[in-house]
């Protein structure tokens, strides 16, 4: 890949705009997890080191365009990026226009999303974006999978467009990871539902020699293996592919697991009593809210012979602590395991926290889609377009 680098580039006296994803979650006012405003940290202090004046611009969550949303107000990444950096944050509600800010300031642009034309990567938001700025720099390695006025078009208007240290680090790890992985690989994929990671499991059936699958995907899974699943979230109409995906893991020679047994309960709340059940004794009334205690041991196992571990998503509702035996088992089978590991997704993040295994993990990625893209091989568009900026 051959793009700009923040670090090569004289920044002194510049106007710097750079692009985080500062897509953390905020409640009551307040981020509850601060893992990506962290993680940008670093290319904002080395800009400020460089002498420039730094602009900064992110989203957050997905308002409706055209409308200011208090909702969806970076205020709280501002004020929690400002204790951080030890300097005053300031936030800019409007800044299309222009922005005042002197060498050693820092100004943290309200919501790109609030512009109508960000989604579509409309060419005069695009424009006025790059107007902002000497140097534009890429860093929001988890908004690099959108085509948005903010990751692509302000790119190719720019007068300079390098990627950041965050971005750069994170393509060169996972690359790492990638490449020539040491055998057997595994992916672990969770989440909700199998049709928004289809294409994912499908790319990664070919890579990978196991897949274990998790939450409604697995599911889905156990649904396709012919099992009942009460009143579980699932997907009926991907049961085929589900089975053709299992076909498939066999023509490999390798498989998708199917839990052994699950826990259930009759309502979907913290509170709920959870009860283990061998996976075909799911009654019409239940939901399967985490695997059970034998099918986490066999997924340690797995975890424990692989080479190589992708880790996308719980297998269970772990934010409840009557479901969280899974998604622990896995994660601290990851983190004693010795294989490289590479981790992604909001809630991976959140679980990697909440059990204690950042240490054991080879590489944690900022991004959830498009550390699934990347894993997938396909080209982030705001790389290509750093490519074709540098061209
Ligand atoms: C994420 O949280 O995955 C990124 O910030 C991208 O957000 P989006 O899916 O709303 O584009
Ligand atoms: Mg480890």
């Amino acid at each position: 890949m051959s793009y700009l680098r923040m670090e090569d580039l004289d920044l002194a006296g510049k106007r710097v705009l750079i692009r985080e994803d500062l897509n953390v979650p905020v409640h009551a006012g307040k981020v509850t997890s601060d893992a990506r405003i962290r993680a940008a940290l670093p290319t904002i202090a080395l800009a400020l080191e460089k002498g420039a004046a730094v602009m900064i611009l992110s989203h957050l969550g997905r308002p409706v365009e055209g409308e200011y949303d208090p909702q969806y107000s970076l205020q709280p990444v501002a004020d929690c990026m400002g204790e951080w950096l030890g300097q005053e944050v300031r936030l800019q509600k409007n800044w299309l226009g222009g922005v005042e800010l002197r060498p050693g300031e820092v100004v943290l642009c309200e919501n790109v999303r609030f512009n109508p034309g960000e989604g579509k990567n409309d060419e005069t938001l695009a424009r006025s974006m790059a107007a902002l700025c000497d140097v534009f720099v890429m860093d929001a390695f988890g908004t690099a999978h959108r085509a948005q006025a903010s990751t692509v078009g302000v790119t190719r208007f720019a007068p300079k467009a390098c990627a950041g240290p965050l971005l750069s680090r994170e393509l060169d790890a996972l690359a790492k990871g990638l490449d020539r992985p040491v055998r057997p690989m595994l992916a672990i994929v969770g989440g909700s539902k199998v049709s928004t990671k289809l294409s994912v499991l499908n790319t990664l059936m070919d890579k990978v020699d196991e897949l274990i699958v998790g939450g409604g995907i697995a599911n889905t899974f156990i649904a396709a293996a012919g099992y009942g699943v009460g009143k579980s979230l699932y997907e009926p109409d991907l049961i085929h592919d589900a089975q053709l995906l299992i076909q498939k893991a066999h023509e490999r020679g390798g498989s998708i697991p199917i839990p052994r047994d699950v826990v259930v309960a009759r309502t979907f709340s913290n509170e709920a009593q959870a009860v283990v059940r061998n996976v075909d004794e799911v009654a019409g009334d239940e939901m399967i809210l985490d695997i059970g205690p034998l099918t986490a041991m066999h997924y340690s196992k797995i975890i424990a012979g692989a080479g190589t571990i992708i880790w996308n998503g719980p297998v269970g509702v772990f934010e409840f602590h009557n479901f969280a035996a899974g998604t622990r088992a896995v994660a601290e089978a990851i983190d004693r395991s010795h294989a490289y590991s590479i981790a992604g997704g909001g809630d991976t993040l959140a679980a990697i926290d909440q059990f204690g295994v950042s240490d054991g993990i080879g590489y944690i990625s900022t991004g959830g889609g498009a550390f699934l893209e990347f894993v997938e091989g396909k080209v982030l568009p705001a790389v290509a377009a750093l490519e074709a900026a540098a061209r």
